[in-house]
This record gives structure tokens, C-alpha cells and sequence, in this order.
């Protein structure tokens, strides 16, 4: 592992004006005083590992990453805990899945104890932008998004030779502006997010680019996000995009389409499906017809839907709405989800014991 050399901001946000983002943060919108920076290049490989003010990149227009999308992400939480002390939720598996995701756009993969520490150097400098839970419904945390651009200046396609690597940090409250209150999805039967062989599986921001059209469309039918099917002929459910789907059923089955080469392999979701026996619940991968869901829940055997994911933690389904059908799970919360949802922010809130290794 190597160390981080520290350049302190000389002009960090005033105690003030933190506390006052700390009081309410949303999704997204704020930022802490450092990031966490590594360079790449195929002479010296990783190199320069360093904790620098957060401020604007400064990039050639000819940056291979604002031409062909040679990007990867990640997205995850550091939390309060009632001691004070901040924990991150499994990051190794943040690790190995932005090398998976390096592997298939030809970006530099890195040594999983730099990514770690990398996290580590800049929760530690920026630990006072850590909001503290109000109480146990309040979601609040230090969101932290790491990510890997392809910055040689260069218009010819290839795999890249330059790269930098930056982990910034983002106060932050419940991805949806309603809290847990159940969401309407679109079904989208003509816009794809990922076919075989692509990049579905990866954490890269063309995925999520070319998701987005169908967000217009589901604003458009009243919806707040879009359930995408497979590019071959559309029978079978993917993912939401930024989140999995998971159903559950009345006799305590928790099904999700399994991970392919289409779906992300959300760490929520595994985490879910791994906590899901001690809850009596069977958790089962496989794949899922959009009828299965239809029929589910007009026969009693589906029961509940929701989506999950890191910024979105677990976000109870109200309707899937498509052209010819619309799937209703009503207005309020399913039992299980909360359930699920109790389960899972405890532990990364440290209010329950977590499996051994969960919390860093
Ligand atoms: C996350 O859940 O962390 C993601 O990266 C999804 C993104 C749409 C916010």
C-alpha cells in the first residue's frame, strides 16, 4: 500500500456553513474540503498518491474521457456511528467490482489496499462533514464517490495510457426528495440500458448516460424511475439503472434477477440476499419475467417490490406502470421491506451487530 502525501485546503468551508449543510443535506448537491487523487500512467503505473483541496480538474479538451466515455465509478457511504467513530459498508467489494469494471473499459485496474486507503485519508481529514442520524429513521451519511478517467490527450480510440483516479465526498441525505414513500416505475419496452456482451455489468457512466432518456419518458407517464428489460426481446426484468429490483413473495421468498453480464452487481443487493435467511426469507437469483411480476401480484403470490442500492438504500415500489398494464403495490411500504430496510441500516449505523467484516 502506499502513502498519501497531504496537501491541506487553506481555505476549508467555516464551521458555520458545514453545519448548516450538515443540518439538512441532500443528495448530491455539496461537497467536503479535500479529494483523494492517484495518477496512472503505463510507464510509471499508479503513482503520486495524494489528498489534495476539492476544486475543478484542470483537463486537455482532447482527454480521451470526454470523447469516448473511457470512465469508471463507485458510490458509497461512510456513517456516523452513536460513539462518533465513522465506518464504510464492505469496501472491498467496491474494490474488486471498479476493477471488474476497469477490466472491461481498459482502465488502469489499482491494488485494492490503495483504493481502501484511499477512502481512509480523505473520511480522516474530512471526518467533521460526517453528518450525525437524528434518529434511527434519518439516513443521513458522507457519500463517496471514487472514480477513474482516461485523461491522455489523444483522439485516436485505444486502451488508455494515462489515467487519474479521484475519490471525492458528498454529505448527503435520502436519494429520493420523499423519504421511503413508495415510487412509480415506467417499464421501458423500447429504450435498452445494456445487451450482451456490453457493459451493462460495469460501474461505467456511459451505462447510466444512456439511461437517462428513459427517465424523460417515465417523468412524461408520471414515474420517478424506469425498470429496463433485456435488449433481446424485452420478456425479462434487468435493473432500474441506478438501482436492482427485488420482489418479495407470500410464502418469504426475496427473488432478484440474477447478475449477468446486463445487471450491476449491487452490493446492497448481495448484502440483502445474504441477511435475507436470518430474516426466515429465501433469497433466490435467477431470472424474472415482467410476467411473473404482473401475474404475482394479481394472483397474491408477489407481495412486495422494491428497489435497492447504495444512495437509494432500500426504496419501496408502489407501481410498475407500462403502455398496456399497470402493476399495483399501493401506498404504503410493504412489512418485509421496512423489515429489510430496519435490518440493513442498523448495522451500517452500528445499532446492530454486523457479519463478521461488514464495517470498516
Ligand atoms: C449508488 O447507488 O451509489 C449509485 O452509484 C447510483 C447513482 C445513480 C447514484
Amino acid at each position: 500500500m502506499s502513502e498519501f502525501a497531504l496537501k491541506k485546503n487553506p481555505q476549508p468551508q467555516s464551521d458555520a456553513v458545514r453545519e448548516a449543510i450538515l443540518a439538512a443535506p441532500a443528495f448530491g448537491t455539496q461537497f467536503t474540503d479535500h479529494m483523494a487523487h492517484i495518477r496512472f500512467t503505463t510507464e510509471q503505473g499508479w503513482h503520486g498518491h495524494e489528498l489534495i483541496p476539492y476544486g475543478p480538474l484542470t483537463l486537455d479538451p482532447a482527454a480521451a474521457v470526454l470523447h469516448y466515455a473511457q470512465e469508471i465509478f463507485e458510490g458509497m457511504k461512510a456513517y456516523r456511528h452513536a460513539d462518533g467513530s465513522v465506518w464504510t459498508f464492505r469496501p472491498e467489494k467496491n474494490a474488486a467490482r471498479l476493477n471488474r469494471s476497469a477490466g472491461r473499459l481498459a482502465l488502469p485496474q489499482m491494488v485494492e489496499e490503495d483504493f481502501i486507503e484511499s477512502l481512509r485519508v480523505l473520511v480522516q481529514a474530512d471526518s467533521s462533514w460526517v453528518p450525525t442520524p437524528k434518529d434511527e429513521q434519518d439516513e443521513v451519511s458522507l457519500y463517496l464517490r471514487p472514480f477513474t478517467i482516461s485523461a491522455e490527450r489523444f483522439l485516436g480510440l485505444r486502451p488508455t495510457q494515462q489515467a487519474d483516479y479521484y475519490v471525492i465526498a458528498s454529505p448527503a441525505g435520502a436519494y429520493f426528495s420523499g423519504g421511503v414513500k413508495p415510487v412509480s416505475i415506467w417499464l421501458s419496452q423500447n429504450l435498452k440500458r445494456a445487451g450482451r456482451g456490453g457493459t451493462g455489468f460495469a460501474k461505467c457512466g456511459g451505462n447510466y448516460a444512456a439511461s437517462t432518456e428513459a427517465m424523460i419518458e417515465a417523468g412524461q407517464k408520471g414515474c420517478q424511475q424506469v425498470m429496463f428489460t433485456d435488449a433481446v426481446d424485452g420478456t425479462h426484468l434487468e435493473e432500474l439503472g441506478g438501482m436492482n429490483l427485488m420482489l418479495v413473495t407470500s410464502d418469504g421468498r426475496l427473488i432478484t434477477p440474477e447478475v449477468s453480464e446486463t445487471i450491476l452487481d449491487g452490493v446492497t443487493r448481495r448484502s440483502l440476499l445474504d441477511l435475507a435467511p436470518s430474516l426466515g426469507l429465501t433469497p433466490e437469483e435467477r431470472p424474472v419475467t415482467v410476467e411473473e411480476w404482473r401475474t404475482g401480484v394479481a394472483d397474491g403470490t408477489i407481495v412486495e417490490a422494491f428497489a435497492c442500492g447504495t444512495a437509494a438504500v432500500i426504496t419501496p415500489i408502489g407501481a410498475l406502470v407500462s403502455e398496456d398494464f399497470t402493476v399495483d403495490h399501493g401506498d404504503e411500504p410493504g412489512e418485509i421491506t421496512m423489515k429489510l430496510r430496519k435490518t440493513l441500516l442498523d448495522i451500517q449505523y452500528g445499532r446492530a451487530e454486523a457479519p463478521e467484516g461488514w464495517m470498516v
